[in-house]
């Protein structure tokens, strides 16, 4: 009877042990795949030298297809509400590579939208106030 009373303290002991120790290995951060790339179209290099320093790509990938006016209307709301230092000479490259990619987008949706969700025009706000 001694012997079990050492024994099963001793064991609780061993088991309290190796529970709670705390090793990081889940704490490992997995980086979702934002930001989105941006397609390799005309005029790639006027958006990523204007348009990625505030902002990840996915916030102009992930819009509702809007009008090249829209996009105009867009880069100008950049400049005077963001100041973004956007090159004047880049603008219509900016916004035939948004016309583009937007053009891109809705092609490769044809086919693999389901019902339910080829009505909608995507996430709200944004660029439909613009
Ligand atoms: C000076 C910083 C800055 C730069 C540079 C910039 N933006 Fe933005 N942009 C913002 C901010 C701030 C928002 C609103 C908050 C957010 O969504 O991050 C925004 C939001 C957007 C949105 C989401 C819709 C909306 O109006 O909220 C789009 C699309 C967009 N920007 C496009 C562009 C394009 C195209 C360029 C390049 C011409 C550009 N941005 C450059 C600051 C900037």
């Amino acid at each position: 009877m001694k012997r079990l009373a050492f024994i099963l303290p001793a064991l609780l002991l061993a088991s309290c042990d190796s529970a709670p120790q705390a090793t990081f290995a889940d704490a490992s951060i997995t980086l979702p795949d934002d930001p989105l790339d941006l397609p390799d179209l005309p005029g790639r290099d006027a958006v990523i030298g204007n348009c990625t320093a505030c902002h990840s790509p996915s916030t102009m990938l992930q819009q509702p297809k809007v009008s090249r006016e829209k996009w105009e209307k867009q880069v100008a709301k950049m400049i005077e509400i963001y100041k973004a230092p956007v090159d004047p000479a880049a603008i219509p490259q900016i916004v035939d590579y948004m016309v583009a990619v937007q053009a891109e987008q809705a092609a490769a949706e044809q086919g693999n939208v389901s019902r339910e969700t080829s009505g909608q025009a995507g996430p709200k706000g944004g660029l439909e106030g613009v």
